[in-house]
């Protein structure tokens, strides 16, 4: 265990193996974060920041947080329109700060979280800058890089956070249930699993909490060691650009299609794609998903630009190393199959 550790502590520019340690997914991850620091910063009056793309299971928890010591939450809207990389950047940034500055004097925002990559939308978000700025605030931050680890490359020392989470089994093709929870060493000393038990190995308190959570498998995180070796044996930067120039063109691919456009340009996302659909009608949509799951074994998230003004319905499409571009010709050919021919037997006959 100590040498995959070892591995992945190389693979992320971490410092040393034992600022790294496994947990079950991003879920387990974030819970140990946040519900370790909790008790501390209740004690002392201070808010959580999030951002309203922040996944559900982040918000849970923090109402969870909050629920119990009367914590206050600070939620920052995230508006988007399909725009340039320093344009969303820079008003993030802006927002953010503008949110750090109206909480009150400086440590007044506790902890701080950020997706590295956001759900829907797809959308790497600016975690470096952002986390200096957090810093500048007094604030620690916590980085959920669910679907970074295997998609873009992380440089956890540049990053510089307080903590990051990353998972194995979205990107990196390691096996469902594989995850790393990176720790600032100035940290450790308060954060605990999620499951304490009561041994353990390792080099200090925090790794031999963390690892022997109770009885489990162990062998999806031995297996990380397996997929890293395959993924410098076919080169990782080559992985990531195939996925990247394959999401690319893809979104041509549906765009021209469907008649819609991209969300953002090429520099905003990695491997996942957000491509308009050609229907804003919500009975039809509402169709898409089941309809592309049951008639073609095919699963896309379909959503709705958040705080716009704008009617629209956008899919994200993931370009996995083992897609190809017929996969993307054949969504664009399903999804108008099923915009024209999947309404609802009572909807079809009104039409
Ligand atoms: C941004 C983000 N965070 C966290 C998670 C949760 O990951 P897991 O189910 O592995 O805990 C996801 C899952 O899709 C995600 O997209």
């Amino acid at each position: 265990m100590e040498f995959v550790r070892a591995k992945l502590a190389r693979y992320i520019n971490a410092k040393s193996k034992d600022d790294v340690v496994f947990v079950d997914n991003a879920s387990n991850g974030i819970n140990a974060v946040l519900r370790s620091l909790a008790p501390d910063i209740q004690k002392t009056g201070g808010k959580f920041l999030f951002l309203s793309t922040a996944y559900t299971m982040v918000k849970n928890t923090l109402l969870f947080v909050e629920g119990n010591y009367d914590e206050q939450l600070l939620q920052v809207n995230v508006s988007f329109a399909p725009e340039s990389l320093e344009a969303f950047n820079s008003k993030l940034l802006h927002d953010v700060e503008s949110a750090l500055k109206a909480a009150g004097p400086k440590g007044s925002v506790a902890v701080a979280s950020f997706s590295h990559i956001v759900s829907l939308p797809a959308v790497i978000l600016p975690v470096k800058q952002l986390t200096a700025l957090c810093h500048a605030y007094g604030t620690r931050v916590v980085i959920d890089g669910a679907h970074a680890m295997g998609q873009i490359p992380i440089d956890i020392q540049d990053i510089d956070a307080d903590f990051y989470i990353a998972n194995g089994h979205k990107w990196l093709y390691s096996p469902k249930g594989s995850a790393i929870l990176w720790v600032n060493p100035k940290q450790q000393g308060n954060i605990v699993p999620t499951t304490i038990s009561y041994e353990g190995q390792g080099a200090s308190p925090f790794v031999v909490g963390f690892s022997y959570q109770g009885t489990q498998d162990m062998s999806q995180f031995v297996s990380m060691a397996a997929a890293l070796d395959w993924r410098e044996r076919l080169g990782d930067d080559r992985i990531m650009h195939y996925m990247h120039e394959l999401a690319m063109s893809g979104a041509k691919i549906l765009a021209d299609a469907w008649g819609t456009e991209q969300l953002g340009d090429d520099g905003l996302t990695a491997a996942m794609c957000n491509v308009r659909l050609p229907s804003s009608d919500p009975d039809r949509i509402k169709l898409l998903t089941p309809g592309l799951l049951e008639k073609y074994g095919t699963y896309v998230p379909v959503w709705s630009l958040p705080f716009s003004s704008e009617n629209a319905f956008y899919v994200r499409v993931s370009a996995q190393i083992y897609n190809d571009k017929s996969d993307f010709e054949n969504l664009a050919k399903w999804v108008l199959e099923l915009l024209h021919n999947g309404l609802s037997p009572e909807r079809a006959a009104s039409e």
